[in-house]
């Protein structure tokens, strides 16, 4: 079954075709990085009036790609929800229209749970497993039981850890988007030149859960007070020892959720999850299966969502017509009942 995917939630205008839920036969991201680097964050009215421009040109780009007519598509997936409310509109009107016009089945797509399934385009994994969802949006710390079956155990009580990269990229002009930058120049820095607090962790209920105010606060205000003696004021160091301690306060979470649940394998998805820090920690547990999704498919892609679409299309699962888009993530099991 040939699937065209759609993903509209923010600022990624993308397309893909994907057959029978893991072979990727086009895969189309448009970026609008460069619409929103003068105002260093996404403004959701720039992203819909350019996804509603750029929408059909990257649908038809994914078609020729795969070396497709409209006609040989057999199913159509859009991002419904989470996301940016006009952005997802427009892909999701779109995807309809599409379907509509070819009569054709129709799923509307949850973004969290793609980025889930992004690693399983390309290797194959078995359930239960524990999920680290890290985007620019959410943070989430769940457990698997299927493609649409999961229990957020952890999340964050304030920023996405995206998000409070992205903030301290801002407040020092590291570059836009604020993720890539202080990863790139962390590379190059000594993690240990500050000592930043990392959040308390805490007992019941919010035992998986993160903060990043404190740390945010350490770095944008009192940056000084946490310098090493000796230790450089560079953006390098600034940057290296950032990542480490927004990161070590995800995989102490992380840790702790696969030692209480006993589940040994990890799948990281969401755009942090390209953070090599992140992932050279995490690939270095021999004690536990890690699997990242490649680069490519790290950030807002079509593909993920063509192929999770097809898990729902099996099962004979579609959406009517009337299906609209929701900002938020509204369908989740949230914490495990102790
Ligand atoms: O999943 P995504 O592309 O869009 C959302 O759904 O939010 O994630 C974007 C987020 C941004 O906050 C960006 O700064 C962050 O992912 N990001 C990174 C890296 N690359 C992108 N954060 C840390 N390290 C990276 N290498
Ligand atoms: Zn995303």
């Amino acid at each position: 079954m040939r699937i065209l995917g759609i993903e509209s939630s923010c600022d990624e205008c993308a397309a893909a075709v994907v057959e029978d839920g893991r072979r990727i036969l086009s895969n189309v991201v448009m970026t609008q990085i460069p619409l929103h680097q003068r105002y260093q964050g996404v403004v959701p009215e720039v992203a819909s009036r350019a996804h509603t421009e750029w929408i059909m040109g990257v649908a038809e780009k994914a078609l020729s790609d795969a070396g497709f007519q409209p006609d040989d598509i057999d199913g159509v997936a859009a991002t419904a929800k989470p996301g940016l409310i006009g952005s997802l509109v427009v892909g999701l009107s779109f995807a309809k229209a599409f379907a509509w016009a070819r009569k054709l089945p129709f799923k509307g797509i949850n973004h969290m749970l793609a980025h889930l399934y992004a690693p399983q385009l390309v290797e194959r994994v078995d359930y239960p497993f524990i999920g680290l969802l890290v985007s620019g949006g959410h943070t989430i710390i769940c457990r698997a039981d299927d493609f649409d079956t999961i229990e957020v155990m952890g999340t964050t009580i304030d920023d996405a850890a995206g998000e409070a990269f992205d903030k301290v990229a801002k407040h020092y002009g590291f570059g836009y988007p604020g993720g890539l930058a202080i990863d790139q120049l962390a590379e190059k820095g000594d993690p240990r030149a500050f000592k930043f607090p990392l959040p308390s962790l805490h007992k019941g209920e919010h035992r998986y859960d993160v903060s990043y105010s404190g740390l945010k606060t350490a770095v944008i205000h009192h940056l000084s007070s946490y310098q090493r003696p000796g230790a450089a004021m560079t953006p390098e160091n600034i940057a290296a020892s950032f990542r480490k301690a927004a990161i070590d306060t995800l995989l102490s979470r992380l840790y702790r959720t696969v030692a209480d649940t006993g589940i040994t394998t990890v799948v990281a998805g969401g755009g942090v999850a390209a953070n090599s820090y992140l992932r050279r920690e995490l690939e270095a547990r021999v004690d536990l299966r890690v699997l990242f999704p490649p680069l490519a498919l790290c950030g807002d892609n079509a593909a993920m969502v063509a192929g999770l679409a097809w898990h729902y299309f099996q099962r004979g699962e579609t959406d009517n017509w009337d299906i609209v888009p929701n900002s938020r993530v509204s369908d989740f099991k949230w914490r495990p009942q102790k």
